[in-house]
């Protein structure tokens, strides 16, 4: 269940979001559970004409050690771009062997551990990095599994900054470096075989179209490398699957699933790597509005300044963001146009522009869709601690990452 307004109060499942924040403060970042595993459940069954699928949630858009935790239970393998990731993967699942690691600058270090704990491919991105890891491999004595990304060149509507399948940008290689490494890897990576392709596209895509070119231009990639003799065994679509944030109408999960299904994998072993679809719309940013500031005289603007900020969200300043913002009661307030910004000193610093409301000093708001790329990309800037987090599952709720103290935040520095 996502959150539902019921008798003028915002809820998650039946716990008032007031209750939430009364209880451990704000800033603070509320996730369902419920929402999480429903989402993921519908994404199994959408992949259940394939023989072989695999989920592999993508550990950057939300990595509490919680949600890991628990979408391992459901089944999940993940999908990681640093040994931080690959730590938390170890910590809160205890096993690697589901683990596909992505990124173009992958360390010697990074490539060792992995394949000491492990994973069970490393998704590669460059000539140079897969001779790194067969380096790597040959001393350590371990064969390690290389599936390469492929760039296929293909348009998305989505914010320039997080397009990953255009011919500009750093991910993956074009068609005949790809068939060229894989044939390399084949033949000549002696610490090394050959597992299959994978690409990412990119990321908050609504439509179903580029997926199918990009699952079309795998196929076709995997029938090229049959014909030489590459056994491809597996195919990655990656992720990017959008959600809603204001009015979009993002693809389902049961359209991808029809178009896989009308295409026949046989024994390809077919993954997917969803981060902002399965967490995204089941997470909310709650904060206080701490000062009203309208404008009196003309052309100045009617500002709502609330406790939370950019290094809280950094979506809106970052990519243009529409995150939609919602009272959590219904209380009366003073209506205007608001422009929702947090204490950070940058006119960047905002969650919410022109949104008309009534706002009330004191009351709670309730920042929507926050539950990817949220927590995750937040930041000390002007040296304010990092929030709270809160996972709501059934009738209760715990804290899954403490506020950070101020204390917390200075340990690291030398006086
Ligand atoms: N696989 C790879 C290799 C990726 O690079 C990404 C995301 C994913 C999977 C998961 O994509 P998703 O299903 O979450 O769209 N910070 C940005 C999003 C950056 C996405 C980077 N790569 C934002 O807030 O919109």
């Amino acid at each position: 269940m996502p959150f539902v307004r019921s008798q003028g109060r915002l809820l998650a499942n039946d716990i008032p979001l007031t209750d939430i924040a009364a209880s451990v403060g704000t800033p603070c970042y509320v996730y369902i559970w419920q929402d999480i595993a429903a989402r993921y459940a519908a994404l199994e069954r959408a992949l259940s004409s394939c023989n072989h699928a695999r989920i592999c949630y993508a550990v950057k858009a939300n990595s509490n050690l919680t949600i890991l935790h628990r979408l391992a239970d459901l089944g999940a393998g993940f999908d990681i771009v640093s040994g931080g990731e690959l730590e938390r993967v170890l910590l809160a699942v205890r096993r690697a062997d589901q683990v596909v690691f992505s990124g173009v600058g992958k360390t010697r270090e990074e490539i060792g551990f992995g394949l000491k704990v492990g994973i069970e491919c490393f998704n590669v991105e460059s000539d140079s990095e897969a001779n790194r890891i067969n380096e790597v491999a040959g001393r350590l004595g371990i064969q390690a599994s290389l599936a390469v990304r492929i760039n296929p060149n293909i348009e998305v509507d989505t914010h320039p900054y997080i397009t990953t399948g255009l011919k500009e940008n750093k991910f993956g290689l074009a068609e005949p470096d790809a068939i060229a490494l894989a044939k390399r890897i084949q033949a000549e990576l002696e610490h090394c075989s050959f597992a299959g392709i994978a690409c990412h596209i990119g990321s908050q895509i609504n439509a179903l179209e580029p997926f199918e070119k990009a699952l079309d231009a795998m196929l076709e990639i995997r029938n090229k490398l049959e014909a030489h003799d590459v056994d491809c065994a597996s195919i990655d679509l990656g992720g990017g699957f959008g959600i809603c944030y204001h009015d979009e109408v993002p693809l389902s999960f049961e359209e991808l699933g029809s178009l896989i299904g009308e295409r026949d994998l046989g024994d390809l072993k077919f993954g997917v790597e969803p981060g902002r679809s399965l967490i995204g719309e089941a997470g909310a940013l709650l904060t206080h509005v701490e000062y009203l500031k309208p404008a009196t005289q003309p052309g100045y603007k009617h500002f709502c300044v609330v406790d939370a900020a950019m290094n809280d969200l950094i979506r809106p300043a970052l990519y243009q963001a529409y995150h939609a913002i919602e009272k959590v009661e219904d209380i009366a307030g003073e209506k205007q146009n608001w422009n929702v910004v947090g204490p950070v000193c940058e006119t960047g610093d905002f969650l919410g522009l022109d949104r008309e409301f009534e706002a009330r000093e004191g009351e709670l708001l309730a920042v929507m869709s926050a539950g990817a790329y949220g927590s995750v990309l937040s930041s000390n800037y002007n040296s304010r601690p990092r929030g709270v987090e809160v996972l709501v599952d059934g009738d209760s709720f715990a804290t899954i990452r403490k506020r950070e103290s101020v204390h917390d935040m200075l340990s690291a520095e030398v006086a």
